[in-house]
C-alpha cells in the first residue's frame, strides 16, 4: 500500500518505519528541512531501541522516503497518517493547531479519495474537526479515522510490530477495509483489531493512559500507607497482582509517573470532562498524588541531613523519565534537581542516554559525570531516580569508596533493603519498612 505519514516525531517515525518494514511504500512529511535532510541521508533523529536497523534497511530499499512537501508526500497515498504534536495549552487542553493546519492544507490539495488517520492522541471530537477543516475546500470523498497508538517509549518497535490490539474508529466500510488490510500483517498472531465509532476510539486512548496512571498513583498511595503502617509495598504488590483482575503489571511504586503522555493525557481528559460539566474526581486525585510523589524522597533526605542541605553534594543516577529512553519530559529527576539546588546543595548526575537533553535544559548548574561511579565522587548521598538496568546490580565496593557517606535514597526500589543495610548503608526507598 502507499502511505503518507505527516510528522516525523517519535510516533510518526516509528509508524512510518514499521509500515515500510511490512512492505508498504511510505513517504514521511515534515516541515523541518534539517530533519528531512538528515532522515533522507539515513541519519535517525530519535533514540529508540531497535528502530535504527529497520529505518536504515527501509531507507536503503527505498520503501521509506522523506519530504518537506505535503503535496508531494500525499499525492499517491491511499492513507494519510497525521502524527503531529498536540502540546497542552495553558489550560491543559490539547492544542490542535498543527493538526487542523495540516487538515486545512489537505483540503486545498486533495484530488481523490483518501483515508486521513488521526494517530496523535487527540480529544474526542477532533476527527470531526479535521473533517470540517478538510471539507472547507475539498468537496470530494474522504474519510477521517481515529487509530490511536499505544506505543511505549523504549519498546515502541515491538509494540508496533506486535500490538496487543489495534483500535480503529471509522464511520465507513471503505475506510475500515483499507485500515484492516494495512494492519493485517501485524495481528497475524490473533490479537484483535477492534473496530468502533470514531469518538469511542478517541476516548479509548485517554481512558487507557488515565487508567494506567491511576494504577500507578494508587500504588503510590499504598506505598505511603505502607511506610506509615510498617508494611512492605513489594509484598502487597505481589499479593494483589496475582489476582488476574488486578494484574501484575504497572503496580510499581516510585517517584511518580512522567513522560510526554501520562501527565498530558490525564490532564487533557480532566479538561475534556470539565467541558461537558463532568468532574472526573478520580483523575484529579491521580494528578495530585503524582505531584506529591515526585518529591517523595525529599522529606526523607531533609530528615537525614537535619534539614540542612546547604553545601551538601548529591549524586543522582538516572535522569530520563524511565529507562531505555533519552526522554526527560516531566522526569521526576528534574524536579528533584530543582529542589536540591534551591536548598543550596550541589548535584552531580549520570544517565546512560539522557545527559545531553538535561544539559540542554539545566545547563551548567549541575555536574555531568562520565559514568555512574564518577558521579558519586565526594557526594553525601546517592539518589536513584530511574531504574536503568545497569543500576540494578552495581559494584557496591566502588559506591562505598566514592561516596562520602554511605547513604542511598532509592526512588525506584532497586535494591533489597536488608542486603544494602548489611553493607553498612543508610537506605531509604519507597513504601518499604526496610
Ligand atoms: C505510555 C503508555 O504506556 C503507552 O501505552 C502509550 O502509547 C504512551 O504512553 C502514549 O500515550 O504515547 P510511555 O509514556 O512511553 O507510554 O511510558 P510507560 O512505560 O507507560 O511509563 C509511564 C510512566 O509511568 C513512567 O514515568 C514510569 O516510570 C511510570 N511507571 C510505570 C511507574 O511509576 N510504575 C509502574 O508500575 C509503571
Amino acid at each position: 500500500m502507499k502511505i503518507a505519514v505527516v510528522g516525523t516525531g517519535y510516533v510518526g517515525l516509528v509508524t512510518g518505519t514499521c509500515f515500510a518494514e511490512t512492505g508498504n511504500d511510505v513517504t514521511c512529511v515534515d516541515i523541518d528541512k534539517g530533519k528531512v535532510e538528515k532522515l533522507s541521508n539515513g541519519q535517525i533523529t530519535i533514540y529508540e531501541p531497535g528502530l535504527e536497523k529497520l529505518f536504515l534497511r527501509n531507507v536503503k530499499e527505498e520503501r521509506l522516503r522523506f519530504t518537506t512537501s505535503l503535496e508531494d508526500g500525499i499525492k499517491d497515498a491511499e492513507i494519510i497518517f497525521l502524527a503531529l504534536p498536540t502540546p497542552p495549552g495553558e489550560d491543559g487542553s490539547a492544542d490542535l493547531k498543527y493538526i487542523l493546519g495540516v487538515a486545512d492544507h489537505l483540503g486545498k490539495i486533495l484530488k481523490d479519495y483518501k483515508v486521513i488517520v488521526d494517530k496523535s492522541t487527540v480529544p474526542v471530537g477532533t476527527a470531526e474537526k479535521v473533517h470540517a477543516a478538510v471539507s472547507k475546500n475539498y468537496k470530494g470523498e474522504f474519510d477521517v479515522v481515529s487509530n490511536p497508538e499505544f506505543l511505549r517509549e523504549g519498546v515502541a518497535v515491538d509494540d508496533f510490530m506486535k500490538p496487543d490490539r489495534v483500535v480503529i474508529g471509522a464511520s465507513s466500510e471503505r475506510a475500515r477495509k483499507l485500515m484492516g488490510d494495512l494492519y493485517a500483517p501485524f495481528v497475524r498472531s490473533g490479537n484483535p483489531v477492534i473496530y468502533m465509532d470514531v469518538r469511542s476510539a478517541e476516548l479509548t486512548k485517554y481512558a487507557a493512559n488515565s487508567f494506567l496512571a491511576t494504577k500507578i498513583s494508587f500504588m503510590n498511595e499504598v506505598a505511603q500507607l505502607c511506610e506509615r503502617l510498617g508494611a512492605d509495598v513489594d509484598m502487597v504488590r505481589r499479593g494483589i497482582g496475582s489476582d488476574d483482575r488486578i494484574g501484575k503489571r504497572f503496580l510499581f511504586p516510585g517517584i511518580g509517573y512522567g513522560g510526554s503522555c501520562f501527565p498530558k493525557d490525564v490532564q487533557a481528559l480532566v479538561k475534556s470532562s470539565n467541558e461537558v460539566d463532568y468532574d472526573f474526581r478520580i483523575l484529579n486525585a491521580v494528578m495530585d498524588v503524582n505531584e506529591r510523589q515526585k518529591l517523595h524522597l525529599l522529606p526523607k533526605i531533609r530528615k537525614y541531613f537535619k534539614d540542612d542541605l546547604k553545601g551538601k553534594k548529591f549524586a543522582i543516577w538516572g535522569l530520563a523519565f524511565k529507562p531505555n529512553t533519552d526522554d526527560i519530559r516531566e522526569a521526576p529527576a528534574l524536579y528533584m534537581i530543582d529542589e536540591l539546588l534551591k536548598a543550596g546543595a550541589t548535584v552531580s548526575v549520570f544517565d546512560p542516554e539522557a545527559m545531553a537533553n538535561v544539559k540542554g535544559v539545566v545547563g551548567d548548574k549541575i555536574q555531568y559525570a562520565d559514568n555512574q561511579y564518577d558521579c558519586l565522587e565526594g557526594a553525601d548521598a546517592l539518589i536513584i531516580a530511574t531504574e536503568w538496568n545497569e543500576f540494578r546490580t552495581p559494584n557496591f565496593l566502588k559506591i562505598v569508596t566514592a561516596l562520602k557517606n554511605k547513604v542511598i535514597f532509592d526512588g525506584r526500589n532497586l535494591f533489597e533493603g536488608d542486603a544494602v543495610k548489611e553493607l553498612g548503608f543508610y537506605y531509604e526507598s519507597v513504601g518499604r519498612a526496610t
